[in-house]
């Protein structure tokens, strides 16, 4: 396609043009948009790139390992792998409330990621996978990405933080950055993953969350989503996910009974993320879901399929 190979080119030349051979610094969340801007940027300009990955511990089941292999060993990028899950559970340890949770991940973010940029000596760029939507609608982002985009863009930089911006992404519509993303080598799969909102499973784990809640939302969303892309559904559904209820109810296993979580599978399907339906998925896939949930992860004995639109209901639960 001439006009995406133009446009890397084009842009390419401008990230060497701009960024000579000063450092940059991105913080890479596994998400499309900081994945494309950092391929492209690393194209432009190898190691002077300096990605920051930030392991919360409320991403989705192995998405530390999976950064690093795809960005780092595939695309031979420079990432620094900060390992925060502690900090941020203990953060929200008795926290139940959505906002403040919201709030405590953001405010946590913020700081990791300051310390760490402050670590990599002489960095004169910061970049961002900020896109199209995203400069229209700046004051309705919400999430730690956002809260580093509002955080260094809105009213300026914070004194000791004197980083020039770089965004590469800036004039592009989400289906334009797959495509350039697709064009740079990286897979199909990564380009189109559904969107993963800042806070993380923190807010998919309702209520207080700890680390023995994280861990089982993460092995029940693993299977759904699994079963979405064996059932080639993945790409038919705008967003998929489970969300853990702290309600315990009682099932019987063999001769046990049992007395756990209840999950609920959650999928919607929309076009501006506004307004949803409920992805009407086949029986017979949400049967085998829900069976590989129950049996497969220790902590859960129900499943519920969320059958609720947007508006009243909201695609997230909290
Ligand atoms: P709701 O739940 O409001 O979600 O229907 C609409 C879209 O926004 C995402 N979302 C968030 N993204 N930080 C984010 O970065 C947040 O705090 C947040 N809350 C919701 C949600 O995943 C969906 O795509």
């Amino acid at each position: 396609n001439w006009k995406l190979t133009n446009y890397i080119e084009k842009t390419v030349a401008e990230i060497k043009e701009k960024v000579g051979d000063n450092k940059v610094i991105l913080g890479l969340s596994g998400g499309v948009d900081s994945s494309v801007a950092a391929v492209l940027i690393h194209k432009a300009i190898g190691d002077q790139l300096n990605c920051i990955f930030v392991d919360t511990g409320l991403l989705r089941k192995d998405e530390d390992k999976k950064v690093m292999e795809n960005y780092g060993k595939h695309f031979h990028m420079n990432i620094k792998l900060v390992e925060a899950s502690e900090r941020f559970l203990s953060k929200l340890a008795g926290v139940g409330d959505p906002e403040q949770k919201r709030k405590i991940i953001g405010n946590e973010f913020v700081h990791v990621f300051d310390e760490e940029s402050k670590k990599i000596e002489g960095a004169k760029f910061l970049a961002q996978g900020t896109i199209y939507p995203d400069v229209i609608e700046s004051q309705s982002v919400k999430g730690p990405s956002a809260v580093i985009k509002s955080h260094h863009n809105v009213g300026g930089l914070p004194e000791e933080m004197e980083f020039e911006l770089l965004e590469p992404l800036r004039e592009l519509f989400k289906d334009e950055v797959r495509k350039v993303g697709e064009e740079l080598g990286i897979p199909h799969e990564l380009v189109y993953r559904h969107p993963f909102p800042g806070p993380g499973l923190g807010i998919r784990v309702l209520g207080e969350v700890d680390a023995e809640k994280v861990r089982i939302l993460q092995e029940a969303d693993d299977i759904f989503i699994e079963e979405l892309y064996k059932n080639d559904l993945y790409e038919k559904v705008s967003q998929a996910f489970v969300v853990l209820l702290p309600v315990k109810s009682v099932g019987v296993m063999g001769d046990e009974r049992t007395y756990e979580y209840t999950a609920v599978v959650r999928s919607a399907n929309t076009i501006d993320f506004m307004t949803a339906t409920w992805s009407r998925l086949p029986y017979e896939f949400l049967d085998t879901v829900s069976s590989r949930i129950i049996n497969e992860v220790r902590g859960i004995n129900r499943v519920a399929y969320d059958i609720s639109s947007k508006p009243p209901a909201t695609i997230e639960w909290e």
